[in-house]
C-alpha cells in the first residue's frame, strides 16, 4: 500500500511530500473505525525492550533528529511502532533555514541530500508541545545554535536549549555535526567540547534533572579529530554518543554528476552513508569499550542494516532516510530486532 502512496508523495517536492505523507497519516487516524484498523496494523509483535543510559526503551528502534523538528508528530510515531524520536534539532529562537528547495531524493541510490539548516520553530514552541508528549516513547532532544550566532557565542544558545528543554525529554543530543550551519562542525573541537560539555555537567550536578547528555558526531571527521573526540568523551566522561550525522561526501553515488551538481551542497544521507558511518561506530566502539553507550545511525534500509549495525557495537539505531524509502509500517517490522 505504501508503495503506491509512495508513488504519488514522490511526485511532490521531498520536503512536501514529509508534511503531506504525515498530515494525512495523522487525519487517517482521527477516523473512528480505520483508525482501529491502521493502529492494530502498525502494532509490532514481540518487540525487543532494552535497558539503555538507565533507561527502558520499548524497542531499538527510533527515529532519528531532523524529521520531527518541531515535535509535533510524537503521538503518531508513537502509534508507528518507534521506541524513541530524537526531535529537534531546536535552537534558542525561531529559524528558516535555508531557501527553498533544500532537500532531494537520489532514488537510485536510495538516498536523500538535504541542506535544511535547522529550520524550526525555535525552543518556545518545542516546550509547550512537549508538555504534551505521549507516555511510553522515549523522547530525546536534540539541540543546536542559530544561524546568525557566532561561534564564540554558541555555548550561550546550547546552555539555553539545555536548561528549557531537559525536563521534558529524556536525553539531550548535543549537535555540532549538521553540514547546513557555517562554521557548527569546527565545534566538534575538542576546547569547545570539553568547555561544553562540563558547562552543561555542572548545570546538571544543580538541578534536580539528571538526565544523560549525548554527543552527536559527524562521519567526516579524520581518525586523528575522531581520536581527539574518543580522548574529550573519556576525560569529561560524555555519557554517550549518535554516530553519525550525514556526510558531505558525493562517493560511490550511481546518481549522474550533472544531477549532483544542479542540487549542489548538502548532508547525504541514506544507503551510501551505510558503510561509513559504520566504520565510525566501530572505530567507537573499539576504543571506547562494550559498555560505551552508543546509538548507530546513518544508511540503516532495512533489519539486515539493522542487526549489522547492532554487531558493529550500536545499543540503539535510528533512521530517518530508511522511513522515508519503506514507509510508515516500517518500525513496526523493525521492533523485534
Ligand atoms: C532532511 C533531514 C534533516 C535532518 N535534520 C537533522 C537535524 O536537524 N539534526 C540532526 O542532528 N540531524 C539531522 N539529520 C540527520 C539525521 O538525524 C541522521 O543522522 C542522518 O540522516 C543519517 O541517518 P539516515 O541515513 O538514516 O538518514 C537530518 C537528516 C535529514 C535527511
Amino acid at each position: 500500500m505504501y508503495r503506491i502512496l509512495r508513488f504519488f508523495l514522490f511526485f511532490l517536492s521531498a520536503e512536501k511530500a514529509h508534511y503531506v505523507a504525515m498530515d494525512l497519516l495523522a487525519v487517517a487516524l482521527k477516523i473512528p473505525g480505520f483508525a482501529f484498523i491502521l493502529k492494530r496494523s502498525f502494532k509490532a509483535e514481540n518487540p525487543h525492550s532494552v535497558q539503555f543510559l538507565g533507561i527502558k526503551f520499548p524497542n531499538r528502534i527510533g527515529l532519528a533528529a531532523g524529521f520531527d523538528k518541531n515535535a509535533k508528530w510524537l503521538h503518531l510515531l508513537k502509534t508507528l511502532g518507534f521506541g524513541h524520536v530524537e526531535v529537534g534539532t531546536v535552537t534558542p529562537l525561531p529559524q528558516d533555514g535555508n531557501p527553498k528547495p533544500r532537500l532531494f531524493r537520489l532514488k537510485k541510490d536510495k538516498a536523500l541530500i538535504n541542506r535544511m539548516g535547522f529550520n524550526n520553530e525555535g525552543l518556545d514552541a518545542m516546550v509547550k508541545r512537549l508538555r504534551h508528549r505521549p507516555d511510553g516513547l522515549i523522547v530525546g532532544g536534540n539541540i543546536g545554535k542559530n544561524k546568525i550566532t557566532p561561534n564564540e557565542h554558541a555555548l550561550e544558545d546550547y546552555v539555553k536549549c539545555y536548561l528549557a528543554i531537559v525536563p521534558h525529554v529524556d536525553y539531550i543530543a548535543v549537535n555540532v555535526s549538521s553540514p547546513n550551519t557555517p562554521g557548527l562542525r569546527d565545534l566538534q573541537e575538542k576546547e569547545f567540547l570539553t568547555e561544553l560539555f562540563v558547562s552543561l555537567h555542572t548545570l546538571r550536578e544543580n538541578s534536580k534533572y539528571k538526565k544523560p547528555i549525548l554527543l552527536k558526531i559527524a562521519p567526516d571527521l579524520s581518525v586523528e579529530a575522531l581520536d581527539e573526540i574518543i580522548e574529550t568523551i573519556k576525560k569529561v566522561e560524555i555519557d554517550g554518543v549518535i554516530a553519525t550525522n550525514t556526510t558531505i561526501s558525493r562517493e560511490n553515488l550511481k546518481t549522474d554528476k550533472a544531477i549532483l551538481n544542479t542540487i549542489g551542497n548538502g548532508g547525504l544521507s541514506g544507503k551510501p552513508l551505510l558503510e561509513k558511518s559504520n566504520e565510525i561506530l566501530e572505530y567507537l566502539r573499539h576504543n571506547l569499550g562494550k559498555n560505551y553507550p552508543i546509538i548507530g545511525v546513518g544508511g540503516v534500509m532495512d533489519t539486515r542494516d539493522m542487526y549489522t549495525k547492532i554487531n558493529k557495537g550500536a545499543n540503539l539505531v535510528q533512521v530517518y532516510t530508511g522511513f522515508i524509502y519503506s514507509g510508515p509500517w516500517m518500525a513496526k517490522r523493525w521492533a523485534a530486532v
